[in-house]
């Protein structure tokens, strides 16, 4: 570590662990943290651990509301949770209660992750579906093994990808597609919601091409533009469509989730 690096994390009232969660759950928020944005923007040209180098000039102008967010996150009860109860995110929280409202996933089903890393969801969902079911996970970012889980990684919006997580179902039929999946965020808001609106929109497509007739479909999408017609996009497809707000999603992010059960085929 270089002595400019070791000055930068002096000034962080966080833990090495807390950080590096906290960067990591900031790219998928879509709430720029101000400090995260200046971490991933040094990261990018630096070529560096992102955490190395936060300069201090930058730390020591924090604002108010900076220190609040930042509070808000390390004291998150969920980040806490599952530290204690072993899951690879927080996220598991969202679609454990998801499923216990909706009873999606059963045993011997074939599922299908999209935007799968760093598990957290592949992780609960493997134990559910069984030994005689499977988890095709996908992500742009490698992710650990899990047993039971197939994991493709790359681009989603890649052609070959696509069709990479399609032969890895075997000609086989999914009984339910889940995607959690949402872009780096830029921090300009248009930008981001286009960006996330299109790989719902992809995700959407794969729902529609490899479910079975009845089969669910689990999609997080940001409120904005783009929203409403995805919606109605998506009750095409599907007899029941419902929104849902997990507890663990922050109540000022706008993402909620919406559940589809009933593909017409
Ligand atoms: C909120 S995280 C998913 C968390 C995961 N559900 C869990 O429980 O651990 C969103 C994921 O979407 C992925 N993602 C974003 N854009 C993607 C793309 N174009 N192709 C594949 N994955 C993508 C990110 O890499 C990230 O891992």
């Amino acid at each position: 570590m270089t002595e400019k690096a070791r000055n930068c994390v002096g000034y962080l009232p966080l833990s090495y662990q807390s950080l590096l969660s906290l960067w990591f759950d900031s790219l998928f928020t879509q709430e720029p943290c101000p400090y995260v944005m200046v971490l991933q923007l040094r990261a990018a040209s630096l070529q560096y651990a992102p955490f190395l180098v936060l300069p201090e000039a930058e730390l020591m102008a924090r604002s108010k509301t900076s220190k609040q967010w930042m509070d808000e996150h390390v004291n998150d009860p969920y980040v806490k949770k599952a530290q204690i109860d072993g899951y690879r995110s927080r996220a598991s929280y969202k679609l454990l209660e998801i499923n216990e409202k909706d009873k999606l996933i059963r045993p011997g089903h074939t599922v299908m992750d999209l935007g799968s890393a760093p598990g957290g969801w592949s992780q609960i969902v493997a134990p559910m579906v069984g030994e005689s079911g499977r988890v095709i996970a996908s992500d742009i970012l490698p992710m650990d093994g899990i047993t039971g889980v197939t994991f493709i990684q790359g681009d989603f919006t890649d052609e070959a990808v696509y069709e990479q997580i399609l032969q890895a179902l075997d000609d086989a039929q999914a009984d339910v597609v889940i995607s959690d999946m949402s872009p780096n965020h830029s921090g300009v808001k248009t930008t981001d919601q286009y960006a996330s609106m299109y790989l719902v929109e992809l995700a959407l497509d794969m729902a529609r091409n490899v479910l079975k007739p009845g089969g669910s479909f689990v999609a997080k999408v940001f409120q904005g533009v783009g929203y409403e017609d995805y919606v109605k996009d998506v009750r095409s497809s599907f007899e029941k469509v419902l929104v849902r707000k997990p507890s663990a999603s922050r109540p000022r992010s706008r993402e909620v989730y919406i559940v589809a059960k009933g593909f017409k085929g």
